[in-house]
């Protein structure tokens, strides 16, 4: 059977653009935003998106244009070994897990958006979601999701994946930009876009390593990257062209609908006077519902709002779906049909399980997320640096213009060394700080060391210890 590929690199660009706009950029990032000093945090969150984020991008492309493969094939062929096969595993438990949860969400678009005709939610915005975010009505709605989800991966990759996309992307863009225009005419937008854009050094000074690992995390979430969706999504590529321009491509455009969404929530927060509003889950549901009741045309405002969430969030279930698909269909000959058959009914249960209780539903959603998100990355960024070395080179060059050529061999070592460091330090350090985890200051040999570089030395030892563990011949590092 001859694998699926794009039709078009545009496809494929908009495929993977559809995979990192979704929640993440319409819901999380402006509440991150708000939450860590506003403009702050977006200075912070854009040079990780540029450090981090696109480097770690290519890693995943690199990989999987070499193999060809779902993320378990192409650990375990293009290494020959059984440990990197089972790490793949891993990544097939992360299709699942974010799956489980972001249908869940996704149940709950949907509803407002048809509510939204109705404006059922107007009355009590508050009430409304306490009484139907969690229960058998939240079930309902999540298998609805998942079952639009399970259509289009059916499909397939160019008639499925690729023609969804790229009908849904463009739509999203121009309903945004509508919604924006209409939202700055509003009384108080100003405000609104002030709080959203306007920077707080001294916040950022007094508080950068509070904010660093939510950036990083934020990073990783947006960009899909660390659940193989995107090694997944190169490994269809069919022809060799720059992966460094697609892969930025794919982060600009992201980043532009993160800032595009904080234009139009913000302004329509602010003009109610109802300011940021409240975070977590139901930020999008309460804060925002309630503004479109306050609203003249709130009905229309919310249908066209919760319809840009509902397509985004689809176009990237979508991705999440097809991580598994493209396991049973590489690895055991499954046919597409039946892969998504099966998966339906593994997520149909651990969908519910989250639909059912708030408790489960915030620690897959949270912890749980970001330990596979940062865990897988770091897997993939040492598989490139330290397994693939000079052949993870030699790939990104393929097809590549002069500057792509120039930047391959530093990326090389900025994905074997400093950003596995740098993800495993934020990582530890956010973990502590959620768990509030005090260390230090310590005094060794009379030298007192503050927590931050407690935390730093021992990311290096752990990052010195496996990279030592991993070492190979054809390795240029
Ligand atoms: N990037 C998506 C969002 O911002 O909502 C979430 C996501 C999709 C994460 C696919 C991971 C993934 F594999």
């Amino acid at each position: 059977m001859t694998r699926e590929s794009w039709q078009t690199r545009i496809g494929f660009i908009l495929a993977a653009v559809g995979s990192a706009v979704g929640l993440g950029n319409l819901w999380r990032f402006p509440w991150m935003t708000s939450e860590n000093g506003g403009a702050a945090f977006l200075l912070v969150y854009l040079g990780v998106v540029l450090l981090v984020g696109v480097p770690g991008l290519l890693a995943e492309f690199v990989i999987g244009r070499r193999s060809r493969r779902n993320p378990v094939g192409a650990l375990s062929d293009l290494s020959n070994s059984k440990y990197w096969s089972a790490f793949g595993h891993v990544f097939v438990v992360t299709g699942v897990v974010l799956l489980s949860f972001y249908s869940v969400v996704g149940g709950w678009i949907l509803r407002y958006f048809a509510e939204s005709f109705t404006g059922a939610y107007f009355a009590n915005p508050g009430a409304h979601f306490d009484a139907v975010s969690y229960g058998l009505d939240a079930v309902g709605f999540h298998l609805l999701f998942l079952g639009v989800t399970a259509l289009v991966v059916l499909r397939g990759v160019r008639r499925g994946i690729e023609k969804a996309t790229k009908l849904m992307m463009p739509a999203i863009v121009a309903l945004l930009v509508a919604l924006a225009a209409w939202g700055l005419t509003l009384d108080g937008a100003a405000e609104g876009v002030a709080f959203f854009l306007s920077p707080d050094v001294g916040f950022l000074r007094a508080n950068f390593f509070d904010i660093l690992p939510q950036a990083a995390g934020q990073a990783l979430f947006t960009l899909s990257l660390g659940a193989g969706t995107m090694l997944t999504y190169a490994s269809y590529l069919g022809e060799d062209r720059s992966l460094v321009a697609d892969g930025t491509a794919i982060a600009v455009l992201n980043t532009l609908v993160g800032v595009l969404a904080g234009v139009v929530v913000f302004p329509i927060l602010f003009a109610l006077g109802s300011g940021a509003g409240a975070g977590g889950p139901g930020a999008l549901f309460v804060s925002l519902a309630g503004a479109f009741a306050a609203l003249p045309y709130g009905e229309v405002v919310g249908v066209v709002f919760f319809g840009v969430v509902l397509l985004a969030a689809l176009s990237s279930s979508i991705s999440m779906l097809e991580i598994p698909v493209s396991f049973l269909v590489d690895e055991y000959g499954v046919s597409r049909r039946r892969a998504v058959a099966g998966l339906l009914g593994v997520f149909a249960v651990t969908g519910s399980v989250c639909a059912l209780d708030a408790g489960v539903f915030g620690v897959v959603a949270g912890p749980l997320v970001d330990l596979l998100l940062t865990g897988g990355l770091v897997g993939f960024l040492l598989f490139a640096g330290w397994v693939l070395g000079t052949a993870a080179v030699e790939e990104l060059r393929r097809g590549a213009g002069s500057f792509a050529q120039s930047v391959a061999t530093p990326w090389l070592y900025a994905v074997g060394v400093v950003i596995p460091v740098f993800l495993i330090f934020t990582f530890v350090s956010g973990l502590a700080g959620a768990l509030g985890v005090a260390v230090g200051p310590l005094s060794l040999l009379g030298v007192t060391f503050d927590q931050t570089r407690v935390f730093l030395a021992v990311t290096v030892a752990v990052a010195v210890a496996s990279f030592l563990g991993l070492r190979r011949s054809r390795s240029v590092l």
